[in-house]
């Protein structure tokens, strides 16, 4: 059973052709990011017009290099994310799964976007099965969930503003760095000393597994501004590693306290926030907790997830029709 997974939900193109429930047969990607870079964040409208653009050059390159002659006999299924995500993009992803769900004589399985998300732990880690925790952490999500059996999540919490990523990438932009902020922090706090700015871990005494990451980029833009004030230069890869310590010691602390009330110890991480070098190191090493760490390219959003996700959901029993639709808002 072949079934190909299509992702759109902001700004990556993914597509990817699966056997079974795990075998990757191709998977191709293509990235918005250099061109939203210059507005320091994700145009939807740009970027629904880019998905557009990308999307049957890079079928035709996935049932290439796949060597699919005649995907109307080969593919059994097609998996595609409906939400949560923007809407024009979704919208790309969904048309064109209907019209190829049509044009093949296939059925259609709807994806939820985190669902995405936590089968990018199953396919990375064979010997991870429920239940766990997952940590999705992203530019749009953080949220921990306790997955129960494959199709029953329980939300234990989530952000009460920004998402982790988001902070991530507002405060690279208080630094005059480059858009996504993630990747470049990372890189810069392993020059930078993390205790020379005492920035608040957000929510750390709460007692609840939530997160608040917008009082943290205030403090980050308030010791900015001192030293402005003050005409002192600003020691930019000290801030960097000070306010990735805040983060990832708020994100270990509620997983703590997740693994703390739920009593399950295996912990799955993904999103792009789960590529920093900080978080991964923290988690392998908490002594209560079984970190299951997938390879970056995993971590942010692609096809393969949203296949394996998708064959998931078919095989309980679940499938859609035409007249199924994007959910910009939909939760798990
Ligand atoms: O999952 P993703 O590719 O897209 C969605 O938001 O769905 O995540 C992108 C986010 C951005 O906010 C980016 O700054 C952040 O993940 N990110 C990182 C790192 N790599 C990407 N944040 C911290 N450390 C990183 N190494
Ligand atoms: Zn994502």
């Amino acid at each position: 059973m072949i079934t190909l997974g299509i992702e759109t939900s902001c700004d990556d193109t993914g597509l990817a052709l699966l056997e079974g429930p795990r075998r990757v047969l191709a998977d191709v990607l293509h990235s918005q990011v250099e061109v939203h870079a210059p507005f320091g964040g994700v145009v939807p409208e740009v970027a629904s017009r880019l998905h557009q653009d990308a999307f049957l050059p890079l079928l035709m390159r996935l049932l290439e290099s796949a060597q699919i002659k005649d995907p109307k006999k080969e593919i059994d299924l097609i998996a595609v994310t409906v939400g949560p995500g923007l809407m024009g993009s979704l919208l790309v992803g969904v048309m064109s799964a209907k019209g190829l769900a049509q044009a093949w004589g296939v059925p259609i399985v709807g994806v939820n976007h985190l669902e995405g998300h936590i089968f990018a732990n199953v396919m990375a880690h064979g010997e991870l099965v429920p239940p766990f925790l997952s940590l999705v952490v992203s530019g749009g999500h953080t949220e921990i969930y306790e997955v129960l059996d494959y199709g029953n999540y329980n939300l234990l919490g989530r952000t009460r503003d920004d998402a982790a990523g988001e902070c991530f990438d507002k405060v690279a932009k208080l630094l005059d760095l480059p858009y996504p902020g993630g990747p470049i922090i990372d890189k810069l706090a392993q020059k930078g000393e993390s205790t020379t700015f005492d920035f608040p871990v957000p929510l750390s005494n709460s007692g609840e597994v939530e997160f608040s990451f917008s009082g943290l980029k205030t403090a980050v833009l308030w010791a900015i501004k001192k030293l402005k004030a003050k005409g002192q230069a600003i020691p930019v890869e000290d801030i960097c590693a000070s306010f990735q310590r805040a983060v990832v010691e708020s994100l270990v602390g509620k997983v703590r306290l997740a693994v703390k009330k739920t009593g399950i110890r295996k912990v799955a991480i993904s999103g792009g926030v789960a590529a920093n070098s900080a978080l991964r190191e923290a988690l392998r090493k908490e002594r209560d907790i079984e970190a299951f760490i997938p390879p970056v390219k995993m971590c942010t959003d692609n096809g393969i997830m949203i296949a394996a996700a998708g064959y998931n959901r078919y095989m309980r029993g679940h499938v859609d029709d035409l007249r199924i639709n994007p959910n910009p808002s939909m939760s798990l």
